[in-house]
């Protein structure tokens, strides 16, 4: 694979309004991509930067996204919590092209790969990362 080119992950149409896919990677957690309510997308580590939860499975409002496990309310552009909550999660580029979601391959394959999956609780892993396919969320209703 040519790795200056960007790789197309999935259509727009593919990803719920005001929800999330996420992408499996050969090593790291998962990248979760979301498409709010304007088609707007954006991609996150899949781990909320409080305790690990799962972001895919948040709910999408504006250019934010909701933890499902306590709720923070986390920057889909920058991957930061809002004041007065502290801490970023790693954020991929992301771009669509003819109504198809691109992410960058050098990144996928390098960012955030230090950071685990919590061991136990509610957000603990599914297990092993698979090899580059993703799978639908459930949409989301606001
Ligand atoms: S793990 Fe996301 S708000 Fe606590």
């Amino acid at each position: 694979m040519n790795m200056n080119e960007w790789q197309v992950i999935c259509r727009v149409d593919d990803i719920p309004v005001l929800g999330a896919r996420r992408v499996a990677r050969s090593r790291g957690m998962d990248v979760a991509v979301f498409r709010n309510a304007e088609d707007q997308v954006f991609a996150l580590l899949d781990r909320c930067p409080h305790k690990g939860g799962p972001l895919s499975q948040g709910i999408v409002f504006g250019t934010s996204v909701a933890c499902p496990l306590h709720n923070w309310t986390i920057g889909l552009a920058d991957g930061c919590a809002q004041a007065p909550d502290e801490g970023c999660t790693p954020r991929f580029a992301c771009k669509v092209e003819a109504g198809q979601v691109l992410l960058d391959p050098r990144e996928l394959a390098t960012v955030g790969l230090d950071l685990a999956p919590p061991r136990a609780g509610p957000c603990a892993s599914r297990g092993a990362v698979g090899d580059g396919t993703f799978e639908a969320q459930a949409p989301h209703t606001a």
